[in-house]
């Protein structure tokens, strides 16, 4: 039994409790409607939590994306907007912080992540070329394959294995990437995509030691690095929690650093910059960036907008700088690890370690008994918001999509829901409702039944797809 002097999480956990560091201003009262509202709601939405209304969900933890607070200084630079068609003052302070933080030359500014994606794709994959990569990401994959590209997934097998407790799980497996290079040529490789705190693996972060021993490897064939920084301060943070001989460098340096061994990055902004909306995509190479302006202006945006209002830039300037403070990154980490020990403590199965933005539920060992094609993931995430109104996300085979070459499922060895926690928006006291809503949902794991797919949208599938729950019977 838990010892009764032992009152406070912190103290339950063995640790000194930690608070957020900010104070709250302004609230958005949310609700729960009851249960039968939820499984109307939910059978109207084909089961899929992105077809919710989001009145209808309590706590919200589709994803961390564009869901975040801002802070008050963001707030004042969104009336500090600069809305002139061309040069914008908020680009340049956009443009000067991208330079300052992550360190590359030239700045493209793009609606949101997916934008930077395309134009980077359109104009650095040649069609037949190959992308190896720390495992897929959907919008990315897919922009890549749209392009021409041949996507190849060079993650250490550590990151398929949800058991595994490799600190950097997000690490490229170098062998993995010379064997491609030997069998196809350098020339056949358009660029390796890197991505920080691998999303689909579960927030995990790649090292430091990864990305040097990477360039040495690519610039021994001349092959370019461009990185995915949606989450890299969030890998930063690890760099400097796990690996040896960076506990006393800062948030920033560790950054920056990092960058430096790679030669461009994309970023969807709604993440780490904690903005609603926004993106941008930095190279150092000067023709790649003269290219990239070109097409900017067809599908985003003049050059000095990319789809974004002055004031959209100017927010997203502030958060750049507020993202790689320790106080903030700290209490953001461990909040999502707060939720990831209590659902361990109860021994339900996740993926392990917990990452940086959210916990991952392991669907294969929640519900053994429901078959991958029969979308434990997706079932899992649609029980929890019949259970109390709680919105996750399926990342598993849904997500995975279809092969282009054979049209069936691919079959991803994580199936997992995820939990994904908004910056500055939740307290402890959410995340106490959220474990114990999923300790009931896997409290009743045996009596629940898998969902089949009634609608199929070619692309992206998991936006838009329909189920249907299998009866007993079917
Ligand atoms: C790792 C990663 N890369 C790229 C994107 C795409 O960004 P956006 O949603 O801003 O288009 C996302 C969004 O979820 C992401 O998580």
């Amino acid at each position: 039994m838990t010892d009764p002097s032992l009152r406070t999480m912190g103290q339950q956990f063995g640790r000194r409790s930690w608070a957020e560091p900010w104070k709250i201003k302004m609230v958005e009262p949310i609700h729960m409607i009851d249960r039968g509202e939820r499984a109307r709601a939910l059978e109207e939405a084909g089961y899929n939590t992105f077809l919710l209304r989001s009145e209808d969900v309590y706590i919200d933890l589709l994803t961390d994306s564009g869901t975040s607070a801002m802070s008050d200084r963001q707030w004042a630079g969104m009336m500090m907007g600069d809305e002139a068609y061309a040069g914008s003052r908020n680009f340049f302070n956009l443009e000067n912080a991208v330079q300052t933080f992550y360190g590359y030359r030239h700045v493209v500014p793009t609606h949101q992540g997916r934008g930077a994606e395309h134009l980077l794709s359109q104009t650095a994959i040649k069609p037949g070329q190959y992308v190896p990569s720390n495992m897929y990401f959907t919008t990315t994959r897919l922009h890549q394959e749209l392009a021409g590209g041949i996507f190849v997934d060079v993650i250490i097998d550590e990151a398929h294995d949800t058991l595994n407790l490799h600190p950097f799980k997000g690490d490229v497996d170098l062998d993995k990437l010379r064997a491609l290079i030997k069998q196809v040529g350098s020339e056949n490789i358009a660029y390796v995509s890197l991505a920080g705190t691998v999303n689909m693996a579960g927030g995990q972060p790649v090292s430091m030691a990864n990305v040097r021993a990477l360039r040495e490897v690519c610039d021994s064939h001349d092959i370019r690095i461009y990185l995915d920084a949606t989450r890299m301060v969030e890998n930063a943070f690890f760099i400097q929690d796990r690996e040896p001989g960076w506990a006393d460098e800062s948030i920033a340096a560790i950054l920056k650093e990092f960058c430096s061994y790679t030669d461009g990055a994309w970023m969807s902004a709604k993440k780490d910059s904690m903005v609603n909306i926004g993106g941008w995509l930095a190279v150092d190479d000067y023709d790649l960036f003269d290219a990239l302006r070109n097409k900017v202006v067809i599908y985003e945006g003049l050059h000095t907008y990319g789809g974004m209002a002055g004031r959209d830039m100017e927010a997203l300037a502030i958060g750049i700088a507020e993202s790689v403070q320790y106080e903030h990154v700290h209490s953001r980490v461990s909040q999502v690890h707060y939720l990831g020990d209590l659902l361990l403590s109860w021994e339900i199965p996740i993926v392990q370690p917990v990452g940086g933005h959210a916990v991952f539920v392991d669907a294969r060992r929640f519900y053994p008994h429901i078959p991958q094609d029969q979308f434990p993931a997706q079932t899992l995430a649609a029980q929890l918001y019949l259970d109390s109104g709680i919105r996750s996300m399926e990342r598993g085979i849904v997500s995975a999509g279809r092969d282009p070459e054979t049209g069936d499922h691919r079959y991803p060895a994580l199936e997992s829901t995820r939990l994904a926690v908004p910056r500055r928006v939740y307290t402890q006291a959410h995340m106490d409702v959220v474990s114990e809503a999923v300790k009931v949902v896997y409290d009743s794991r045996e009596q629940t039944h898998g969902l089949r797919m009634v609608y199929e949208p070619k692309q992206l599938r998991f936006f838009q797809a329909r189920f249907e729950p299998i009866g007993i019977h079917s």
